[in-house]
């Protein structure tokens, strides 16, 4: 860091207490002296240009690595995200010349906060780099662990990776031991490495947090929610969403139980962790099988009629753009159509996972998806295009709103447009699901899939931050005797296998090594039915919420483009409450709760004859 740099810490002060409308108290936050309005104003448009230009930079380089994998594209891409950094650095350093609490204007305070909000810009740049070389290690091990499979005796064979082989291997295997050898083979493997490397990791970033005034890198994570009670209004969403959860735990550990037997799976305990069809048991969509509610009737799959049809990957496109003009939103821009990655090339390397990509510039929008002809692929379609449509309806404000309200609207909102697209009702209008919808058997053995996919995610979309502010706070010892807490607590799950300190499971996340934040998830999914009830009500729908699809209703187009084109400029609570006609301005489970209702009367019904605590010590923990 150079000697300009050093200074900002001389001319931190403390100033008077600000709170905006919300309550928030930025005033300890290190800041500067300039209080010059129209210099400020000059440097938010210098910054948005600036900032606009080398974005546009970047994710070009991301995509032309991303739809060509070779070296030199890597090492073009490295080249600009260094170059972004250095800009953001030296961003961060002007901005900490201004007191911005004090600036007169309510849209450059809001501004300038955003660009203050990242401690690690005042870090040395030894520091800097080495937490940053710190990360891309983590990410490195994370990405080169490779598993020997159940049957091998020789490590010529340990050559499974974690997508495919150890993601289909846990969710189609129904053979325990299988399960839990690759359970232990992956959670050894990929913690061990990284343990000291993430310790010095919350070291490093704790003092960045510090130092900008924050009480550890936890609470700086909190600080994006622009909310000081954050803590408390997730805390309460959970405690309500508990009891949904207790009951779908209850039956599936029943049916487990079933299938596995008693040696495997305690009749009144929590359930071991490897069993649920997935790596971190975070959805259980994978085992819908062992648990369908009438295994007689068919779960929804509408990939033969597709197929039938003659669908293309460009017609799904085409399918889903049509959903959003029949709300009255955007049609995709001719450059989206020119430019974005439908099918997987088969001349080169590219990075599969579907994604919606905003090139900065106000005109080049795409999407990169390997799309094959199924149910899956449609509806992730639809989701990566309500990516792209948000990306739109926000292109005309400045850089640094260009965003979701908070970071779980983003998701929220794409998975909101979702329900109404993985709906029986909605394929049914679109010509592809022909079958009866009406049956009540159909309904709650659908809505047993939705709750495998939403429901037990939520405990885990909510413990991996909590576990992260925790150890920010408290400190590591003991991390891995934490993580299982909280593993039990929320979720109900304990390890197959005994575990110590030695052992690193949060790791098993990517998130974690990767140094992304988790809570926004826990958020997207509160957001999701809370976007997905009101867009229902503007609509005029009647009936259960599940059967909802807003599908060709003007009104749920525009309560969706209203609060799209906000983008960040407003606090996510003013978006919440323009949402719900005023009514509320908080997260909330109601929605959840009421999409689930009649799913969860027939678990009652269900658990009727069960002991639904499952806890052994505290006798609190699910
Ligand atoms: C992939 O990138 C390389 C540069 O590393 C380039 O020579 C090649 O033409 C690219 N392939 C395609 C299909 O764009
Ligand atoms: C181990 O299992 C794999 C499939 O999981 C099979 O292809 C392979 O032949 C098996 N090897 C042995 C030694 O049984
Ligand atoms: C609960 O117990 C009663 C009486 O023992 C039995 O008749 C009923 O089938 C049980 N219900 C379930 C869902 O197992
Ligand atoms: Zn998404």
């Amino acid at each position: 860091m150079s000697k300009i740099g050093d200074l900002w810490w001389v001319v931190a002060v403390v100033g008077l207490l600000v709170e905006d409308a919300w309550g928030i108290t930025d005033a300890r936050l290190v800041q500067g002296t300039n209080v010059n309005l129209g210099e400020a104003l000059q440097f938010l448009r210098e910054y948005d240009s600036e900032a606009s230009r080398i974005c546009h930079r970047v994710s070009s380089a991301r995509w032309t690595y991303s739809t060509n994998m070779t070296d030199f594209n890597k090492r073009k891409m490295i080249e600009e995200q260094t170059l972004q950094a250095k800009f953001n650095k030296l961003s961060w350093k002007r901005t900490m010349t201004f007191d911005w609490t004090r600036l007169p204007d309510q849209m450059v305070r809001r501004q300038l906060k955003f660009l203050i909000t990242n401690s690690r810009a005042s870090l040395t740049d030894e520091k800097y780099n080495e937490i940053y070389h710190l990360i891309s290690e983590m990410k490195d091990i994370y990405s080169h662990i490779r598993i020997c499979p159940f049957n091998s005796q020789e490590s010529l064979f340990c050559d499974l990776e974690l997508e495919p082989d150890v993601v289909r291997i846990v969710g189609n295997s129904r053979n325990h031991m299988e399960l839990a050898h690759v359970w232990r083979e992956w959670h050894d493997k990929v913690g061990p490495p990284m343990k000291n490397k993430f310790m010095r990791y919350v070291q490093i970033a704790n003092q960045a947090a510090r130092m900008n005034g924050f009480l550890d890198a936890g609470e700086e994570m909190r600080y994006v929610y622009e909310e000081q009670n954050f803590e408390i209004e997730i805390a309460q969403t959970w405690a309500s969403l508990q009891p949904l959860y207790r009951e779908l735990f209850t039956y599936v550990r029943r049916k487990l139980l079933q299938f596995y037997g008693p040696f495997v799976v305690r009749p009144e305990g929590p359930l071991p962790a490897h069993l649920l069809g997935n790596v971190w048991a975070q959805d259980w969509s994978k085992i819908v099988d062992l648990v369908a509610p009438y295994p007689e009737f068919k779960t929804i799959d509408v990939t033969d009629e597709m197929l039938r049809q003659g669908f293309t990957p460009l017609r799904m496109f085409q399918m889903a753009e049509e959903f959003y003009t029949s709300l009255g939103l955007k049609p995709m821009p001719p450059e989206f159509w020119r430019f974005s990655m439908f099918e997987k090339p088969n001349d080169r390397k590219v990075q599969c996972t579907a994604s919606a990509w905003d090139f900065c510039n106000q005109i080049d929008y795409r999407i990169k998806q390997c799309t094959e002809v199924n149910m899956d692929d449609l509806i992730s379609t639809h989701h990566e295009m309500a990516h792209i449509q948000y990306y739109l309806h926000y292109s005309e404000q400045p850089y640094l709103y260009r965003d979701g309200a908070n970071p779980g609207f983003h998701e929220g909102v794409s998975n909101a447009i979702s329900l109404s697209v993985f709906n029986p009702v909605h394929l049914h209008r679109v010509g592809l699901f022909n079958e009866n919808t009406d049956s009540y058997e159909t309904n709650i053995n659908f809505l047993m899939l939705m709750a495998l996919k939403k429901v037990a995610f939520a405990p885990f979309a909510y413990l991996v931050d909590a576990w992260r502010y925790e150890i920010f706070q408290n400190g590591v010892q003991n991390m891995n005797a934490v993580w299982w807490e909280l593993r039990l607590r929320y979720q109900g799950l304990i390890p197959p296998i005994p575990r110590t300190e030695n052992h690193f499971d949060a790791a098993a996340k990517r998130h974690i090594p990767a140094d992304i934040p988790y809570m926004k998830y826990y958020v997207a999914l509160l957001l999701e039915f809370q976007i997905h009830s009101s867009m229902c009500f503007a609509s005029g729908h009647v009936g259960p919420l599940h059967n909802c699809d807003i599908y060709r209703s003007r009104e749920a187009g525009r309560v969706l483009s209203d609060l799209l084109k906000v983008g960040k400029a407003r606090h996510w609570k003013e978006v919440i409450k323009m949402l719900t006609r005023g009514q509320s301005d908080r997260l909330s489970a109601e929605a959840m709760l009421q999409y689930f209702q009649p799913l969860m009367l027939w678990l009652k019904v269900q658990n009727r004859n069960e002991t639904i605590l499952v806890c052994n010590k505290q006798q609190n923990c699910v």
